[in-house]
């Protein structure tokens, strides 16, 4: 090979580096405008809207999914799949309405999980750290919990006579789910040992305890959190060995066994506690399930030994399974929950594998129902100081560089930034040099602005993605709490059911009346 020949190809090669491939067909307008066109003829078809009753509701939570996660997930999903990845859908992006989400407590611009599980559950906003209870509640202050409990759309389905069920990656009584069943002025309560002495003295109940008594009859429990259910000192299931598995109850209850017991003798309850004994379970055969994979939250999607421990589509699929059998529909909670925490450890990759995981939760979820007559949701309860910029070329892996160094200190730096949090780092006084660094790692800690050991929540406004029922009531920029009072609208559950008894296509046609149906049959659309 000439030197000539050597140059030219180095140069072909610095060329097709700098313009990341993408495919060929984008370089033709048409492949645009059909495209488009396709779009404009699937919105065309909404204005027909699903007015439909909302027998299942299924809303699934990405905990910190902002829209920046949600974008990275997307490029994530697609470089997976080996795609260039920003023109991959999301199983979320296919739903048909979207709204964004308010995201604030009563008492705080940056929200928590568990102010903001209040609102989008309950249909109350409330205070920071506080689960269940309106904002008249003081955090922490067991003595202001009574009268001022607030209930869950979950508690509103269970009361309409449908089956319930919440799954999620962290453990149950996490601020996610403690919501849906529980009322507690302290989201940390997880069980009687982590209480001070005067909320035990004055009455207040943990979470854990909450679980199995304040809805009993839940169909469906799925997640981590073991050791809040048993005895101080009883070694874990899976960890006999691990002292900081052990159980923690101060009062000596078994709740695993109270759950177990307090279920009709008709009814066939299990407890499980590993991946096998979960996939299986005979879902035709069960009636109600608990499972509880890890002592506190679940593994990382990227770290989960998938032997022991179900993923969280998994668990979606057994959930489902069960609740689907009761002809009156169901509400399901799930929650994607560790999202959170890989942000909050500044760990980009593990945080948006996750959100990959729920996604693909979405999508089969979606397959196991019908849009018809499911209201599914898909929201965060707040945001994360993440970005993603830098001017990366088309197709730059997710993970990768931004195509300059700064031009600042001539350093390279990640697309993925946090504006604070623990991957803050100084060497002689300058930012790192991350040149020779595995930035692809899956635990490496993307840079920050500021240094934190937990990089902090974000305070912009969340999306909010829906389908079937009613699904076009999300349709502009809400406050969080309103999300509930929809789902219990379509679903004809809760507070507002007036509009079912009226309603032509929101009554069963076996109480139609004549009048009505002759004026459904002139003037409603069919709706397949
Ligand atoms: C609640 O308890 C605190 C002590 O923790 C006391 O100072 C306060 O007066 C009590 N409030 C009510 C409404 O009982
Ligand atoms: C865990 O329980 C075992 C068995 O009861 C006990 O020996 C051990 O000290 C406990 N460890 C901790 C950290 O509580
Ligand atoms: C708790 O109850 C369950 C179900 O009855 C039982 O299998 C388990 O051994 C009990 N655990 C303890 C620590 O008593
Ligand atoms: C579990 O992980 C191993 C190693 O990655 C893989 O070979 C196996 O197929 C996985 N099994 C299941 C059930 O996903
Ligand atoms: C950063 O590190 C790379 C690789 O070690 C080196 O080539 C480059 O000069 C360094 N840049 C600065 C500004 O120190
Ligand atoms: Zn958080």
């Amino acid at each position: 090979m000439t030197v000539k020949a050597l140059l030219l190809l180095l140069l072909v090669v610095e060329v097709s580096l700098t313009n990341a491939p993408f495919p060929e067909k984008e370089k033709d307008p048409k492949y645009w405008r059909d495209q488009a066109q396709k779009t404009l003829q699937n919105a065309l078809r909404l204005q027909k809207l699903n007015t439909n009753v909302a027998k299942n509701v299924i809303i699934f939570l990405g905990d910190g999914m902002g829209i920046a996660t949600v974008t990275a997930c997307r490029i994530l999903k697609g470089q997976l799949d080996g795609k260039p990845g920003e023109e991959t859908e999301l199983e979320m992006d296919k739903f048909p309405h979207v709204a964004l989400s308010k995201t604030y407590n009563t008492d705080a611009q940056v929200s928590d999980s568990a102010g903001t599980a209040t609102a989008y559950l309950c249909g109350v906003k409330a205070n920071e750290g506080t689960v269940g209870v309106s904002a008249a509640a003081v955090r922490s202050k067991c003595n202001t919990t009574k009268g001022n409990e607030v209930d869950s759309v979950l508690k509103w389905a269970k009361e309409a006579g449908k089956s319930v069920g919440v799954v999620t990656t962290t453990r149950v009584n996490h601020a996610t789910p403690s919501a849906s069943y529980a009322h507690c002025v302290n989201r940390d309560w997880f069980s009687d040992n982590e209480m001070p002495k005067e909320a035990i003295e004055q009455g207040c109940k943990d979470i854990a305890w909450q679980l199995v008594h304040n809805i009993p009859d839940m169909e469906v429990i799925l997640g981590g959190g073991r050791k809040y259910m048993y005895p101080k000192t009883t070694p874990d299931e899976e960890y006999p060995e691990d002292g900081k598995a052990n159980g923690t109850r101060v009062d000596g209850l078994n709740l695993t066994q109270i759950w177990l017991r307090k279920k009709p003798a008709n009814k066939v309850a299990r407890y499980v506690w590993n991946r096998k004994q979960l996939v299986e379970l005979k879902s035709q055969e069960v009636d109600y399930v608990l499972g509880l994979f890890e002592p506190t939250d679940l593994m990382y999607e990227l770290d989960r030994n998938n032997v022991t421990d179900p993923s969280l589509s998994e668990m979606v699929k057994v959930a489902i399974e069960i609740l689907k059998k009761n002809p009156k529909g169901f509400f399901l909670l799930v929650e994607g929950g560790r999202i959170d925490h890989g942000h909050h450890e500044g760990k980009a990759k593990q945080a948006l594998h996750e959100a990959v995981e729920m996604d693909k939760a979405i999508g089969l979820a979606g397959s196991m129902t019908a849009e018809k007559d499911t209201l599914t949701v898909v929201t965060a309860d707040h945001s994360h100081v993440f970005t993603l910029g830098g001017y990366t070329h088309r197709g730059n892996p997710i993970f990768g560089l931004a195509p300059e160094v700064s031009d600042v200190d001539k350093k390279p730096f990640t697309s993925i930034l946090y504006g604070n949090g623990p991957g803050f780092k100084l060497f002689n006084g300058a930012r790192e040099n991350i040149s020779s660094i595995d930035y692809g790692h899956r635990n490496y800690l993307a840079q920050s602005a500021v240094p934190l050991r937990m990089e902090t929540h974000g305070g912009e406004d969340v999306a909010i993605f829906a389908k079937g029922p009613l699904s076009h009531l999300l349709h502009g920029v809400h406050e969080q709490n309103y999300i509930p009072h929809v789902m219990a609208y379509a679903a004809c559950i809760g507070q507002n059911k007036d509009h079912c008894k009226s309603g032509a296509t929101r009554s069963s046609m076996g109480t139609l009346t004549l009048a009505s149906a002759i004026f459904s049959l002139f003037f409603m659309w069919p709706w397949d």
